[in-house]
């Protein structure tokens, strides 16, 4: 028997006791390895592989998405999910499955998505998809707008620097034929559903999500307080669970997620409608759980995101999310035409300015700094504002793919403790922009150096004041402020390659790491 399990069986151990008193022996200490001795104690009572899995099924509590095969009916697997995501790819030469879609894109462009409770069996011409009680559930597949060329490096060496290069093609697939120019208001397609009166309906937004789409949402966060003067939070989605059972009232929910299947966002996102609140999913792919479950959907064309550490996903979701606030701004008579027009304007701006982030000179500066990187053991990021999830989300990029202790931070923290940490080997990354943050982040780099820190700052390419303030300057264009978190994040996604380049990590897959985090 060959299983194969994203999950956790909870009361394994238990099932362990039992199976072991029926002379069952065990060589792990997983939970999984329940799972295979459970379907071989039902094959030994000569039940079919089907009835097997169903056997099991019954028996285990917790989550999974399982594929499951035996020796004894070598044309056939069975597949189950529950909370952890399955998707079945359907082929002319075969059946597959998989966490995601992804995967399979170069074997098969059509999906039959198995929701929570069903079971599959599949077989090379065949699949048949079961609810709980065994009986038979008619789907029919869809088919996914992703080509397997969008799933290959193309050249690239690894994927992350590929995705990192498609950042201006994700501004335009995300934005441009949303943008209603002479309105000055955006249009979304049909499953974002909310009217104008809705929009004017909501009193206040709370955003949740994971990892660096909570970066986002902080962003995201902060252009709906200026563009349409909401209030709002932002919730690390595991931490929601916890909170205080509040009235949902008039607030709606931004769950933002790549995947659409992180199990953090996703207990949030039913803990949210649990309590009567409307939840507005932004997510990247088609069919995924959050799409699904969402009351309300942006997509994000950002095409397959193949890279553990995510960075056109984050492109694409502060790109949504700006769209969002000015359809929000616009709705609730916050912005005027000529306003909505200009704040577009300015997007539609973004992509030519782009250009210079991926030239050889800014590309020489990141490489330069890297080399100096590539030799700390530690270092902190710095901003303010918009900037400061850019910081969180540097520090974020350069920790997972280098292993290189990095924190990242308002800048306005600094002398409440970090300031404590600075020395020549303990560096930091400033960004310091144009804009009402701008000043103090100077003000920052004279104390960080004025204590033997060495500083690489993101600043405006050209700003003569950052560079004397600097042991490395990052050149970025000059852009309007609410745009800034764009093209400055682009120079720190490329550092934490280049530096985990040089350190020869594995970038792509970074150790201990997961694309999608589908447990809790
Ligand atoms: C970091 C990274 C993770 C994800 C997080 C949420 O580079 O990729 O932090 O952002 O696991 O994933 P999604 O957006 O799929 O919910």
């Amino acid at each position: 028997v060959v299983v194969v399990h994203n999950g956790i069986v909870e009361n394994y151990l238990e099932l362990r006791e039992w199976l072991v008193s029926e002379g069952h022996t065990f060589s792990t200490e997983t939970d999984t390895e329940a799972i295979a001795n459970l379907v071989a104690w039902s094959l030994r009572r000569g039940r079919s592989l089907h009835e097997a899995v169903q056997d099991t099924l019954e028996r285990l509590e917790g989550s999974y998405g399982m594929v499951v095969m035996a020796a004894s009916e070598p044309h056939r697997i069975i597949v189950a999910r529950q909370d952890s995501p399955l998707v079945i790819g359907v082929g002319p030469h075969g059946r597959y499955a998989a966490s995601d879609m992804p995967a399979l894109l170069p074997l098969t462009r059509d999906f039959v998505v198995l929701e929570n409770g069903e079971h599959a069996v599949l077989e090379p011409q065949a699949h048949r998809i079961y609810d709980r009680a065994g009986r038979v559930i008619p789907r029919e597949s869809v088919r996914c707008d992703w080509t397997p060329e969008q799933a290959e490096k193309q050249g690239f060496p690894h994927f992350m620097l590929k995705e990192i290069h498609e950042q201006p093609d994700v501004l335009a697939r995300t934005a441009f034929e949303r943008c209603l120019d002479l309105e000055g208001d955006v249009s979304f397609e049909e499953g974002f559903g909310l009217s104008d009166a809705a929009l004017r309906g909501i009193g206040r937004l709370r955003f949740m999500a994971m990892g660096t789409s909570l970066h986002a949402a902080m962003i995201g966060q902060q252009l709906a307080g200026a563009l349409a003067r909401l209030p709002g939070e932002t919730l690390n989605a595991s931490e929601f669970l916890y909170s205080a059972e509040l009235e949902e009232g008039d607030a709606l929910t931004v769950v933002v997620s790549q995947s659409g299947e992180t199990a953090d966002s996703l207990r949030a996102l039913r803990e949210v409608k649990r309590r009567g609140g409307r939840v507005l999913g932004i997510c990247n792919v088609r069919g995924s759980t959050l799409a699904r479950e969402a009351d309300h959907l942006i997509f994000t064309h950002c095409g397959p995101e193949i890279g553990v550490a995510s960075t056109k996903a984050f492109f694409g979701q502060v790109v949504a999310l700006y769209l969002l606030a000015i359809r929000l701004g616009r709705a609730r008579g916050v912005l005027d035409a000529a306003e909505g027009r200009a704040r577009l304007a300015d997007l539609r701006g973004l992509r030519h300015r782009m250009e210079a982030l991926f030239e050889p000179p800014a590309l020489a500066a990141v490489r330069s700094a890297a080399e100096f990187l590539a030799g700390v053991r530690s270092c902190l990021f710095l901003g303010r504002a918009l900037q400061h999830p850019v910081a969180l989300e540097g520090a974020l990029k350069l920790k997972e793919i280098s292993y290189i202790h990095a924190e990242g931070y308002p800048a306005g923290e600094m002398k409440h403790g970090p300031i404590a940490l600075i020395d020549p080997d303990f560096p930091v990354v400033a960004l310091v922009t144009p804009g009402r943050t701008y000043e103090k982040m100077l003000s920052n780099l004279q104390e960080v150096r004025a204590r033997g820190g060495r500083v690489i700052a993101v600043a405006a390419s050209g700003d003569a004041k950052a560079a004397a303030s600097a042991d490395f300057l990052l050149p970025v264009p000059a852009v309007p402020e609410l745009l800034a978190p764009l093209v400055t994040v682009v120079p720190l996604q490329f550092l934490a390659y280049y530096t985990a380049l040089l350190l020869g990590r594995d970038i792509d897959q970074p150790r201990n790491l997961a694309k999608s985090v589908t447990v809790e």
